[in-house]
């Protein structure tokens, strides 16, 4: 029996809704893995529970919940406040790039800021129209390095309608999840999945566009992290080298597996200032994002051989 029961008086899903917000400030969640506070929290939780959609009308506001949907309300609750999920795992759904994507605790919850740059085609620093002048007759190739649960990859082949997309993980499970996604959204003639350990077991080949969202967060970070980012596996947070581990290797290889006017993407999020201190000399293009995010670089090919000797020095 949970902890947080529905008191008897409180009966249409607009009370369970006010009466759950009430309960989350009162709680301390924390709100960052897509929503950013305690109603729309609520809300959405709420919504599932009784299998409305989100945007209820004034109507189903008074609707009574029956006594199965309570029941469901409090367990929710319970796995919410007390074990502090994130909703996300909770539905197994999650939103990014205003696409639906199944989530478990197998993958990260997708919010990169990455999708707002997709959404523009990488533009303008990849050239798609000179692109697509230049090459008539071949796919866009994309490598979404360090994939999850395919959410960038998808994006992108989502967006590039030509693209042939590699999504690489080293995490079977969330290959699995990947692979749910890619079906969902009918992309499995164009996203593939590597099992792979960074670049490892990928075949060479050049790639348009590298893009990734790898691990970067320091232990000390992770300790200080709220409890819901716990839910998620470390395997998708943590890297060594103050949080390089793992750009490291994409710059390294970069030089192997980028195409001539290709581009390189990743997301170092606080680990930027340690990027920057270990290569100072390198011009990083760190990117602006009009919905959030930073600590995102863009390097050219032409960046990635003319410091390919520096980044190779780097552990
Ligand atoms: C930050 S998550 C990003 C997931 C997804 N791209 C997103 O934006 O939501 C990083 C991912 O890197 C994967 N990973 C960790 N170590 C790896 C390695 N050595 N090689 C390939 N992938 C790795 C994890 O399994 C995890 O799915």
């Amino acid at each position: 029996m949970s902890s947080y029961c529905i008191p008897p008086q409180v009966t249409s899903l607009r009370e369970v809704i006010l009466w759950a917000e009430a309960l989350f400030k009162k709680n301390n969640l924390y709100f960052g893995h897509g929503t950013d506070n305690a109603l729309d929290e609520a809300a959405y939780l709420i919504s599932y529970c009784a299998e409305k959609p989100v945007d209820f009308t004034d109507d189903d506001l008074l609707d009574v919940l029956t006594a199965s949907q309570r029941k469901k309300v409090e367990e929710v609750l319970y796995q919410r406040i007390t074990n502090k999920v994130p909703v996300a795992y909770i539905t197994g759904k999650a939103y990014f790039f205003g696409l639906e994507f199944n989530v478990n605790q197998n993958v990260l919850i997708p919010r990169s800021p990455i999708a707002e740059l997709v959404g523009e085609q990488f533009s303008p620093w990849f050239d798609y129209t000179g692109w697509l002048n230049n090459n008539k007759n071949r796919a866009l190739s994309i490598l979404d390095m360090c994939s999850g649960s395919g959410c960038i990859a998808i994006a992108c082949a989502t967006v590039f309608e030509n693209a042939e997309v590699d999504a690489v993980d080293i995490s079977e499970q969330a290959l699995k999840v990947a692979n749910i996604n890619i079906n969902k959204h009918h992309l499995a003639n164009r996203v593939k999945v590597v099992q792979s350990d960074m670049f490892t077991d990928l075949p060479q080949k050049k790639y348009d566009i590298i893009v990734s969202n790898p691990p970067y967060v320091t232990q000390s970070e992770i300790d200080s992290l709220p409890d819901e980012y716990h839910s998620e596996p470390e395997l998708g947070l943590y890297a060594a080298n103050n949080g390089l581990q793992f750009a490291i290797i994409i710059l390294q290889q970069a030089f192997y597996y980028l195409a001539d006017n290709g581009i390189v993407v990743v997301e170092v999020g606080n680990s930027a200032q340690a990027l920057q201190a270990l290569f100072p000399e390198i011009p990083f293009t760190w990117l602006e994002f009009e919905m959030g995010g930073d600590g995102v670089f863009v390097l050219d090919a032409a960046q990635i051989r003319q410091y390919h000797a520096q980044f190779l020095k780097a552990i």
